[in-house]
């Protein structure tokens, strides 16, 4: 059967009314939100409409088995908490449309939490192995609710983890979530590897006191601390970075928050990312003497929360070959080998089984926010791109 473009886009624009921003095309649809329950539960429905066998594991992931061995495809479909509607839902509705349409076994996964309310790509490194559930059960989200409770709010899931050697190989297309396909004018990213990622949370813990009383020279200010924290680190990665090296002091929660008060505590996210592991293992170091320096010149307690991070990825070369040659047919001189600077499932999934990514362009080079948006002529190049890559692997009669 071939497969069907406007069953895919119409399925595209489905899922985003669950958590419709209302904001251009965006959507609010954290992990184990009211929001993600119901596309879960949707998702599921149109798993089964396809003949796959919907399963959701203890943590949420929903899995559409199809019978005996298969090539697993998809994504995840829980959003940053301002997210675009693309961001994982493309790689799980074209894996949707592929298994509708091939001749060859397709099964269908959205992992859960892949936009890390809890951890990194928290569902898929679970079901990996790479994270013990234990361990992530005392992991809390920036409000500070448990992992535990939070997967409590999908109901009793009794099935269990699906035993991944029923798969044969995963495939993930995904948006490509930065500027070089779209400046380039390009329509197809075949992935090459995917960074390594470090993640942790930092606190300072000064005195909270009068705003308007309170001598500059006694102050132990727990903003002025994050302020200079930063600054200097800036500085000492310059010694360590390439262009390719990114880091991020993306969440911080500063107490009490208030205009008339010396603020007592900041609690502050640090996430760095670069292929070179070694890169990050220096990083780590110097933000620890860097936090540590502060701290002692400062007057400031220092805390850390756990440290979560995946390891730099290479993708598998026979399924990465069929990618390319899928790219080859449908944009020919419109296509790239490309790293990813993004995290995706598919990292954690190369624990078990070889797998491949797909990159179609993002607008603007935007995600991560509501305006994020790619051409539709792109998003179906990335179905067909997938469709002849699938055909490729059929196994030979
Ligand atoms: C996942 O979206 C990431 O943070 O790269
Ligand atoms: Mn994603
Ligand atoms: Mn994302």
């Amino acid at each position: 059967m071939a497969i069907n473009e406007n069953r895919f886009v119409a399925d595209l624009h489905k899922l985003r009314e669950f958590g419709a921003s209302g904001v251009g095309k965006g959507v609010i649809r954290p992990a184990y939100s009211e929001a993600d329950i119901a596309a879960r539960t949707w998702l599921a429905n149109r798993m089964a409409d396809a003949g796959l066998t919907p399963h959701f594991d203890p943590v949420g992931n929903l899995f559409g088995l199809a019978d005996g061995p298969s090539l697993l495809m998809g994504s995840h479909s829980d959003s940053q908490p301002e997210g675009g509607w693309l961001d994982g839902a493309l790689g799980v509705i074209a894996a949707l449309e592929i298994a509708r349409s091939s001749d060859q076994p397709v099964s269908v996964v959205s992992f859960q939490d892949e936009e890390g309310r809890f951890g990194v790509t928290t569902g898929s490194a679970i079901w990996s192995g790479g994270l013990p559930l234990d361990q992530a059960d005392e992991l809390t989200d920036h409000t500070g609710i448990p992992f535990a409770t939070a997967r409590g709010a999908m109901g009793d899931l009794t099935e269990g983890f699906v035993d991944p050697t029923r798969f044969t190989g995963f495939i993930e297309m995904h948006i490509e979530q930065g500027p070089t396909l779209d400046t380039q004018k390009e329509q197809i990213g075949v992935v090459t590897d995917i960074v390594g990622i470090r993640d942790m949370v930092v606190q300072f813990e000064g005195q909270q006191n009068h705003a308007g009383t309170t001598p500059m020279h006694l102050r132990r200010d727990a903003f002025q601390a994050l302020s200079a924290f930063n600054t200097r680190l800036n500085d000492r990665f310059r010694n360590v970075v390439t262009p390719q090296t990114v880091w991020t002091i993306g969440h911080v929660d500063l107490h009490p928050n208030a205009s008339s008060i010396v603020p007592g505590r900041v609690r502050f996210s640090v996430q760095w990312r670069d292929g070179d592991a070694d890169r990050l293992a220096r990083m780590e170091e110097i933000i620890r003497v860097t936090a540590a320096e502060i701290a002692a010149e400062m007057g400031m307690g220092l805390s850390y929360g756990p440290m979560l991070g995946l390891e730099p990825v290479a993708m598998d070369p026979s399924l990465r070959a069929a990618l390319e040659h899928g790219a080859e047919q449908v944009a020919s001189g419109k296509w790239r080998r490309m790293p990813s600077g993004a995290l995706h499932d598919a990292t954690n999934v190369s624990r078990l089984m070889p797998v491949a990514m797909l990159f179609v362009p993002s607008i603007n080079g935007i995600s991560h926010d509501f305006a994020e948006d790619t051409a539709e002529s792109d998003l179906i190049a990335g179905l067909h791109v997938l469709d002849h890559a699938v055909q490729r692997l059929q196994p030979k009669p």
